[in-house]
């Protein structure tokens, strides 16, 4: 009975489950710090605060970072005069001189300077790609939350609007967000929607080739997508690093420590053995 239960239990999870992942598309990219060894990769993460730089901080702020963690190690890694100059190229409110003046490294980047645009510190944690555990093949379990691969596809997931969608419909098709207005023209009359993604009010903001890198790295839109998520998600967890080689020590030790307690054990209780 119990196990019935718990079964359909299981399944009805699957079905909406399932519905929720096939309401947007989510590409599944490799990043470089996926994986109990992974590590972010310095050059991307240098890269990715290009892109941010010169299209995203536009219209997005970074409120929560510090310029001089561009400067930490397991991070961008600026050297400290590049973080400087870095720093000095943006503006900020100072309250206490009551004026604007250039920033430092010990400042945070600006908030954003569009209304409607979310601040992107968190973003890549606040997010997630991909759904489960149950009836998606465990993704999240696998694959984990997916916050980058949304960033990420939801740079490439630009495409033409369905022909259905009235002309006029607010904002841009994208078939990685679900979140936005949907045209009652593409539904079916049950209200599911006939295509993925939705409609979302940021206009395309990469098309490729919109930075040049000095690593001569490629620059098509697939590689912008992926360097900036990854910027992102150090911005979302800079001591990712950190965490996982101290999980990563820490089961060293247990292992360690197990083995010396099943030798002490064995030593222990050798004289008690074999007697009759
Ligand atoms: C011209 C202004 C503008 C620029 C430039 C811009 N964005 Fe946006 N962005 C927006 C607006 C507005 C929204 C809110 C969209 C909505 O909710 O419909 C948004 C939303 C987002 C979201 C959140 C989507 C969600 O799930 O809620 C992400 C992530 C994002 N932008 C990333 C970026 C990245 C990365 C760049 C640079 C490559 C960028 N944006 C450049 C205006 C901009």
């Amino acid at each position: 009975m119990f196990r019935k239960l718990t079964l359909a239990a299981v399944l009805a999870v699957s079905a909406t489950s399932a519905a929720a992942e096939s309401a947007a598309h989510i590409e599944d990219f490799d990043f470089s710090f996926e994986g109990p060894f992974g590590s972010f990769d310095q050059n991307q993460l240098q890269r990715g605060l290009k892109i941010y730089t010169e299209v995203c901080s536009a219209c997005h702020g970074l409120e929560l970072v510090a310029f001089r963690n561009l400067h930490d190690e397991g991070g961008p890694s600026l050297p400290a005069d590049q973080t400087l100059a870095y720093a000095e190229g943006f503006e900020i409110y100072d309250e206490s001189i009551e004026d604007y003046r250039a920033a430092t490294p010990a400042d945070k980047f600006p908030g954003s300077s569009l209304e409607n645009a979310p601040d992107l510190s968190l973003m890549a944690k606040a997010r997630a790609g991909f759904h489960g555990p149950y009836g998606t093949g465990l993704n999240q379990l696998f694959k984990g939350m997916g916050g980058p691969e949304y960033i990420a596809s939801l740079m490439t997931g630009y495409e033409e609007a369905p022909e259905c969608a009235p002309e006029d419909f607010d904002g841009q098709y994208n078939v990685a967000f679900a979140a936005g207005g949907y045209p009652d023209e593409c539904k079916y009359e049950n209200g599911d929607h006939k295509y993925p993604g939705s409609w979302i009010a940021m206009g395309q903001p990469l098309y490729g080739e919109d930075v040049d890198f000095d690593d001569g790295h490629s620059n098509d839109l697939h590689h912008e997508a992926e360097d900036v998520a990854a910027f992102l998600m150090w911005t979302a967890e800079p001591k990712m690093m950190a965490r996982k080689q101290a999980g990563l020590t820490g089961v060293i030790f247990l292992i360690i420590l197990s083995v010396l307690l099943y030798l002490t054990n064995k030593r222990l209780w050798a004289p008690h053995k074999n007697k009759d």
